[in-house]
């Protein structure tokens, strides 16, 4: 069946045919941008209850409240004053994700430089000609390196403002042809360095979980990657759209890399709050499978991005998967008789395809495998 949407003056809109015209341009919305257009296709148009311009004060970025920043300098030194550093580094991270499932890392051993330079790359990969681009374009899932412009505009209510270039690592490295020339050096630079950080935080992770240093790795929670890599170009109409709708991440763990611009936000007590830009520290953020290993010891929160009038902005996410063929459900430290599991057995493959089909709809995949 054909799905007709209609507007308020209850004139015909087909949504199907309009969003399928865009999909065939393989040119994302940079594409839109580069042809000059100055009003939102109607398919970009968000409704008004979830654009910040809202009324209801949920939607009002009015909170001066911060994400907790961490220094991770000395996590790693052995001697008895540094010991100190790394449990209150532990302990920070327990706070946070507990409360927030967001927090910002500085000296966290990733260089200004290889960060400067993947979003370098990132913005030219995404500011080539649209025949160039063109090639990578695919919503093949099994495709390891692709672009495209949202990964649920298909099966999604409305579109956001952003286009992506992805890459998986699930089922490890890539070799050198797989890159675009434009990225290839940088994004291979950059890996390295998410390898190591995914180790450390792997580490951190389960002590700030109360269990051996080892037990995510050994359980091989946090085992591979998929790297997005967005472009929000400046927005025509940046009131009617944003660049991601509210949603939470299905991965364990999210690293995350954002130029100065600005306009993440996480949901906080109730409020939108900003995630501002500092000099050289990545955002982390626990993910759903996190919250659903931990038995909802950590949080897996909320979290969006508005669009602005001017940019682009650039970010790299580097969404941390476990292994792909193992069920996981919540881990056993973490039951008794006074805490029953919360989750059912599942594993990374069928949470995801749950969660692609729903696409980000603003609801959260994780209530689906509530017992
Ligand atoms: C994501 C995400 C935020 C950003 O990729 O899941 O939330 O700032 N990205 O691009
Ligand atoms: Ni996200």
């Amino acid at each position: 069946m054909e799905v007709v949407g209609f507007d308020k003056e209850g004139a015909g809109y087909d949504r199907a045919k309009e969003v399928k015209e865009f999909e065939d341009t393989k040119a994302g919305v940079k594409g839109l941008v580069d042809f000059g257009i100055l009003k939102l296709p109607r398919f970009l148009i968000h409704p008004p209850e979830s654009l910040p311009s809202s009324p209801t004060s949920s939607n009002n970025t009015t909170s001066t409240l911060q994400v907790p920043v961490i220094d991770f300098a000395g996590y790693d030194d052995d001697d008895d004053e540094s010991c100190c550093r790394r449990l209150k580094i532990v302990r920070e991270i327990r706070e946070a994700s507990e409360k927030w499932g967001f927090f910002q890392m500085v000296n966290h051993g990733v260089p200004v430089s290889v960060m400067d330079e993947m979003l370098r790359v990132i913005r030219e990969f995404h500011e080539q000609s649209k025949e160039v681009k063109k090639e990578w374009y695919s919503r093949d899932p099994k495709v390891r390196v692709r672009y495209f412009c949202n990964g649920d505009l298909l099966v999604a209510k409305v579109a956001n403002w952003r286009d992506t270039i992805m890459f998986h690592f699930q089922e490890g490295p890539l070799g050198p042809e797989a890159y675009p020339l434009v990225c290839r050096e940088a994004v291979i630079q950059y890996m390295e360095h998410m390898f190591k950080l995914r180790e450390i935080l792997s580490q951190l992770l389960s002590e700030a979980l109360g269990l051996k240093r080892d037990y995510l790795k050994n359980r091989e929670c946090m085992k591979g990657e998929t790297v997005v890599c967005h472009y929000y170009p400046p927005c025509p109409e940046p009131d009617l759209t944003l660049g991601a709708t509210k949603h939470s991440d299905p991965s364990c763990l999210t690293i995350l890399l954002q130029d100065t611009m600005g306009g993440l936000q996480v949901f906080h007590e109730n409020q939108w709050v900003h995630i501002k830009p500092m000099p050289g520290a990545l955002v982390a953020n626990i993910g759903d499978f996190m919250q659903l290993i931990s038995n909802d010891k950590l949080k897996s929160v909320e979290h969006r991005v508005l669009v602005g009038r001017v940019g682009p902005r650039v970010s790299a996410a580097c969404h941390v998967y476990p292994n792909t063929s193992y069920k996981y459900g919540p881990i056993e430290e973490f039951i008794s008789n006074e805490n029953p599991p919360k989750y059912r057995e599942t594993n990374i493959g069928e949470y995801l395809a749950h969660y692609r089909s729903k696409g980000l709809d603003g609801s959260k995949a994780l209530h689906y495998f509530r017992l």
